[in-house]
């Protein structure tokens, strides 16, 4: 999950798609690269004083990785996270080209047996951004249908094919999903349209809606799936029918 700009739903995209993959009965891994580890806090997998993945940035080797991987307390079983940290902000910088992108896909390398891997990226297209990219199969860019947002899925596709002619050749952008989609709004539907012409198929189906259900799960750490109401369940519809998509993709593991 990536994008240029902060607060368009790229962690809350990430935690759709991981309540969606529990329910599948898949076996996932979620990493937090974002030094703000919103997603390892809301997948309740936050500890004090263990390794994280600022350790494994450092450190790719098999006992690091093991170290840094915890078990979610969103189930008893079948969902681990690669705990996020505000020290991963070093490993930010975007000269830190070459063999320094390649330290999560290395890292990734020692661990077996989960059918899926979310990798959850921090608000920039900097150095964090690109190693997330440079270890995935399939990019997601996730945007908010207004102006500012439309312009940076611009630059996160610029992103995503510089990879892709480099350190990550064999990357591809799954697509864009649209995030946060208020059906009575005439101004993002004009953004919506605008999306549609730029990125064609490119942009997912189904959108994600508004809804207040989503931070309220997210605020008591639990998966969407197991949230009440009505507007929950619609979420779990949008990302399991979202991840399902991701899955059919060609190539995708
Ligand atoms: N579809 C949505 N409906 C309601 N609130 C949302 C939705 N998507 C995101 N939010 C809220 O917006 C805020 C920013 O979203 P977040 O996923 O953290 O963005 P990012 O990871 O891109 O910075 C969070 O408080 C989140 O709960
Ligand atoms: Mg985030």
């Amino acid at each position: 999950m990536c994008s240029l700009k902060g607060g368009v739903g790229k962690t809350s995209v990430t935690l759709g798609l991981a309540s969606a993959a529990l329910e599948l009965g898949l076996r996932t891994l979620v990493v937090d690269l974002d030094p703000q580890a919103d997603c390892t806090l809301a997948l309740g997998a936050g500890v004090d004083g263990q390794d994280d993945v600022a350790a494994v940035l450092d450190d790719p080797s098999a006992e690091t990785m093991r170290r840094a991987t915890v078990p979610s307390s969103w189930a008893d079983d079948g969902l681990d996270v690669l705990v996020g940290s505000p020290r991963s902000v070093r490993h930010d910088r975007v000269d830190d080209a070459g063999a320094g992108l390649d330290g999560l896909r290395f890292a990734l390398s020692w661990v077996s047996g989960y059918d899926l891997v979310l990798v959850d990226c921090p608000p920039s297209l900097g150095g964090l951004t690109r190693t997330g990219l440079v270890a995935s199969d399939r990019a997601v860019i996730v945007t908010e249908p207004g102006l500012f947002s439309v312009m940076a899925v611009g630059r996160a596709m610029r992103t995503i094919d510089e990879l892709r002619r480099g350190a990550a050749p064999s990357l591809q952008p799954l697509g864009v999903v649209v995030n946060r989609v208020r059906s009575r709004s005439v101004e993002q539907a004009f953004r919506l349209e605008e999306l549609r012409t730029l990125y064609g198929p490119l942009v997912l189906a189904p959108q994600v809606p508004e809804r207040a259900a989503l931070q309220q799960a997210q605020g008591a750490a639990q998966p969407v799936h197991a949230w009440p109401g009505a507007a929950a369940a619609e979420l779990s519809q949008v990302f399991e029918d979202l991840l399902e998509r991701a899955l059919r993709a060609p190539g995708a593991r």
